[in-house]
């Protein structure tokens, strides 16, 4: 072990090696446009998770895989019986996503744990870096950590946003099953925190110039699909003010939503991300029309009146057009503050490696959340360029990415030290 004082927060991490991991990682589910393709258990995001396994493997760490299917690379830096400090993110994309949401953060997070093994550092926690199942929602959302928290019922699993049928391919695929999701659970007390490296997704550090975010909070995501039932009819022959016409409904539903967030609460966010008309004929009036809507708020109470105007406006405009409303509630992620003492950690780790800082509440959804309810738990932010995410547009600075991987490094071990 080196004779050095400030050891080991001197420690960094292998830039080269992240990069060449980088790059391996986003060759799988290129989708040619810059970006990736690789929603949660489809061959794509598999082949990403069979990538991790070798890499875990090559580097002599533990490789576990949980119930959830959440898989691990753990290292034992302490006795066997001493908590996990847990460093991670996730694999899988939403559909043709960007190279950084969520590659990032668990590319860093074995590159921390890599690091640490070189050094030999005894620490009072064990390591985990970890990729969690479905953190994007294309079948479920934050599925693995809320598995790993004991937050999921067997009646979350019957109406998964993704669909259920999808839902029960993909754990087919991955030969993984309902109960194991169900039984998955870990016990509270074998964590000891919870730290995950993430792009911003947004453009707050770009515009501050600032280098990192200490997130002070995560907002709450809660999606509905709601089905705006009409009358089929013939788009020729039957008079205009006849019509029980789905679209319209829908259409105007999808405009309220708008004006209500803008004009009544403008903290939130909402979005109608899906459509569809059936039975979608040029010469046939709209039967039926099902939207996908998402709204988010990081206040708890303000998420709740969101919730109970945005219902009731499409109740009025199912009645505005003579429709009826078919309402199913699909989830419910709550709106969950940063423990100050993760936050803490991330702010020694800036300043031991003379970053500049600034706090700032994520509008993004994160496993984080999950975790936050177990342990302390902190997310470090890394800009994005012009603010994209979400697409292929998607890019952070690869200077950024790398201060990233050292602030994980830094605030994992201010925040293992500082538990003696
Ligand atoms: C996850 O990326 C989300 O915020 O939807
Ligand atoms: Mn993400
Ligand atoms: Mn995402």
């Amino acid at each position: 072990m080196p004779n050095n004082s400030n050891f080991p927060y001197d420690l960094r991490i292998d830039a080269q090696r992240q990069k060449t991991d980088f790059d391996s990682l986003a060759a799988i589910g290129v989708d040619g446009k810059g970006g990736v393709h690789r929603p949660a258990l489809g061959e794509a995001h598999l082949a990403a998770r069979a990538w991790f396994r070798e890499q875990v493997r090559a580097a002599g760490l533990e490789l576990r895989v949980d119930s959830a299917g959440n898989h691990s690379a753990f290292l034992e830096c302490s006795d066997h019986f001493s908590p996990v400090l847990l460093l991670g993110s996730h694999l899988d994309s939403v559909p043709h996503g960007g190279r950084f949401d969520g590659a990032l953060g668990v590319l860093s997070a074995l590159e921390v744990l890599r690091t640490i093994k070189e050094a030999g550092i005894h620490l009072p926690v064990n390591l985990e870096a970890i990729d969690f199942t479905d953190e994007e929602g294309t079948l479920y959302g934050f599925l693995g950590s809320a598995a790993l928290t004991g937050r999921l019922s067997h009646r979350d699993l019957q109406s998964p946003r993704g669909g259920r049928h999808n839902l029960l391919a993909g754990l087919k695929r991955a030969g993984l099953s309902e109960a194991g999701l169900l039984n998955a659970g870990r016990d509270p007390s074998s964590l000891a925190g919870y730290l995950e490296l993430h792009i911003e997704q947004g453009p707050q550090l770009e515009r501050a110039g600032v280098r990192i975010g200490i997130v002070t909070g995560i907002v709450g995501i809660s999606s509905y699909r709601l089905a705006f039932i009409g009358r089929a009819d013939h788009a020729g022959s039957t008079p205009m003010l006849d019509r029980l016409d789905a679209s319209l409904g829908a259409s105007a539903f999808t405009l309220a939503v708008r004006r209500i967030v803008l004009e009544e609460f403008p903290d939130c966010v909402a979005n109608v991300g899906q459509m569809q008309i059936e039975p979608g004929v040029f010469n046939i009036v709209p039967q039926k029309a099902t939207l996908g809507l998402e709204f988010r708020s990081a206040d708890q109470g303000t998420f709740d009146r969101l919730e109970t105007i945005l219902l009731a406006s499409a109740h009025t405009e199912a009645q505005r057009y003579r429709l009826k409303l078919e309402v199913e509630f699909l989830a419910k992620h709550l709106p969950t503050p940063m423990s100050p003492l993760a936050q803490q950690a991330i702010h020694q780790a800036a300043e031991s490696l003379g970053l500049s800082t600034l706090p700032l509440p994520s509008g993004a959804g994160h496993d984080a959340q999950y975790l936050a309810l177990w342990c302390p738990a902190g997310m470090i932010f890394v800009p994005s360029v012009n603010g994209a995410s979400h697409s292929a547009r998607e890019f952070t600075r690869w200077e950024d990415c790398v201060n990233g991987a050292n602030m994980l490094l830094q605030a994992a071990l201010h925040l293992a030290l500082g538990r003696k």
